[in-house]
């Protein structure tokens, strides 16, 4: 249960409620997402997902109806009613899934205020929600969407505004993005607009709705933040945003410790002659065995990495073992595999679950 990501409650945000999309199969994150879905993988500790629950208690909301598909049973079994959270946790299930919009809409029957503030449920941000309902309230909008800078746009949906912040556009993933302002996955909807989207059927909010809304005069304001902001949709910024939240550069309600150079959770065991560092996670049950050097890494429940190895912004999943001088940079070991001892994996390797490598079997350099 989610007893260990419980929040101080705030003053209540009167007229609003939330909706978080957890229904995505997380494709980029394979193998991870194979065992679990993405908005449950455990990040600096806790689920992925108990961050953004984390954010959205603190602003004063606690109604949240969780859109799931993709392994949707495993959210109900965590968060049961959200009464552990402050919350009142509602699921709604897409037998298929319904894509963003689909999915906004397939909530509507469990919604019931004027104003909805609907997240995609992977990304990391030091945003405060209440401030985009102000913003949306101000502007008397239809829709408000957050809105952060990227150095490289493109595989974001990018969004034009006027210098009043009114949205010109929407363009989802393009290859030539005219502006460096992105969606951030957060909007606020006033609930008519949710009822406007077509049901029964797979529908896009990025490619279909938005730019549908803009083509009919529909008033979509932005709300520009320079907060932390991270989407957590490959391995590498999974590893990023974990290290991110252990060392504080990402804040959240939720983190299970202080905030350090990394979280070592009850019940794991380092070596005092290993070195743990940049933010890495050691999960329960987890060992890291003497002279071994980890960092900005993220060490599931009972991984175990052998001695004089090397772990950089690695994940290793649940169970999984290395073996001893191994030397791991930007990969990711699936459930239960097995990396040999003097084994070399770099650039984005992925070990699916249950692989077994044998000693030296795999390496990058040509010397043993
Ligand atoms: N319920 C439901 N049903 N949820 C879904 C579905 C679906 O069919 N498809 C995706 N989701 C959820 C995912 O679980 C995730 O939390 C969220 O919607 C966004 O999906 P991603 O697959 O992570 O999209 P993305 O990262 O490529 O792009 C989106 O996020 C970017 C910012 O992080 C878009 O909204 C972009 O415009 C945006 O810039
Ligand atoms: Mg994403």
């Amino acid at each position: 249960m989610a007893s260990n990501c419980a929040t101080a409650p705030a003053a209540p945000l009167a007229g609003v409620e939330a909706v978080v999309l957890v229904g995505g199969l997380g494709t980029r994150m394979r193998p991870l997402t194979l065992s679990a879905p993405k908005p449950m993988l455990p990040t600096a500790g806790v689920p992925l997902l108990c961050h953004l629950l984390g954010r959205i208690r603190a602003a004063g909301v606690t109604h949240v109806v969780l859109g799931t598909s993709y392994r949707a049973e495993v959210f109900e079994s965590y968060f049961g009613d959200g009464s552990a959270l402050g919350l009142k946790l509602d699921y709604i299930v897409e037998d298929k899934p319904l894509g963003t919009g689909g999915g906004i809409r397939h909530v509507a029957s469990a919604l019931t205020e004027p104003d909805v503030l609907v997240f995609n449920g992977d990304v990391l941000s030091g945003l405060d929600p209440a401030e985009v309902v102000q913003t949306h309230r101000r502007a008397c909008a239809d829709v408000t969407l957050h809105l952060v800078r990227v150095p490289d746009p493109r595989s974001f949906g990018c969004v034009p505004i006027t210098p009043g912040g009114r949205v010109l556009g929407f363009l989802e993933k393009t290859e030539d993005p005219p502006t460096d302002l992105i969606n951030a996955g957060c909007y606020v909807f006033r609930r008519e607009v949710i009822d406007s989207i077509p049901s029964g059927r797979a529908v896009s909010v990025e490619r279909e709705t938005f730019p549908g809304l803009l083509a009919s005069g529909t008033h979509l304001q932005a709300h520009v933040d320079n907060s932390y902001w991270l989407d957590l949709g490959t391995p590498a910024a999974f590893v990023q945003g974990s290290a991110d939240l252990v060392r504080g550069l990402a804040p959240s309600p939720a983190l299970p410790g202080s905030v350090g150079e990394a979280l070592v959770l009850p019940g794991a065991t380092v070596h005092p002659g290993a070195r743990v560092d940049g933010g890495s996670v050691v999960g329960a049950g987890a060992v890291v065995h003497r002279g071994t050097q980890v960092s900005g890494s993220v060490l599931m429940n009972r991984a175990e990495v052998g001695p004089d190895a090397q772990v950089q912004r690695t994940v290793l999943g649940v169970g999984a073992r290395v073996g001893s001088c191994a030397v791991l940079h930007d990969a990711v070991i699936g459930d239960g595999a097995v990396v040999g001892a003097r084994c070399e994996l770099r650039d984005g390797l992925r070990v699916w679950p249950g692989v077994v490598l044998p000693d030296g079997g795999i390496r990058f350099s040509a010397d043993v």
